[in-house]
């Protein structure tokens, strides 16, 4: 099976750990949005795509990216590092993207990752040493 991963993991590199192991385990290519990748994905059998969440959704410059991509018919994963304990509708609008270029939807992940951003600044930042290693092996 051919398996591309596409992500954006700006802000601590959370989300690229997270990347990274499901990369691993799926002998899938590593691709970040930020080189402008253009690549044909007819060929490829699944396609993953993962960001951290940033205000209440996936990274806006992931978002575009998966807005100018064909994916009709294609098995997709989407997966996500947050701040918060809950996922709660934070994929909404990255499953919404997928599925109006006709990809299916077939799996989806998020674990929380560390923020030192706003008031957690005040303790240092929340979610210390995570991504940690039980993250990634779900992953
Ligand atoms: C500008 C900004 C906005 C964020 N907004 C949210 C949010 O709305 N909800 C949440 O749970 N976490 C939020 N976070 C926390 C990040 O999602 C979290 O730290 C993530 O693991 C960062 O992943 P990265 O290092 O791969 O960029 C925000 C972080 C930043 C820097």
């Amino acid at each position: 099976m051919k398996t591309i991963i596409f992500y954006r993991s700006s802000y601590r590199g959370n989300t690229l750990k997270i990347a990274e192991s499901m990369a691993d385990a799926l002998s899938a290519e590593l691709v970040s949005i930020d080189s402008n990748p253009s690549i044909d994905l007819s060929d490829y059998d699944l396609i993953g795509f993962g960001s951290a969440i940033n205000f209440a959704a996936h990274d806006i410059r992931l978002q575009r990216f998966v807005s100018s991509q064909n994916l009709k018919g294609k098995n997709v994963f989407v997966f996500s590092t947050r701040c918060r304990p809950f996922l709660g509708a934070y994929h909404k609008p990255l499953r919404k993207i997928v599925e109006a270029k006709g990809g299916i939807i077939v799996g989806e992940f998020s674990c929380r990752g560390f923020d030192r951003t706003g008031p957690w600044v005040l303790m240092d930042g929340y979610n210390k040493a995570r991504p940690n290693e039980r993250d990634m092996f779900k992953a």
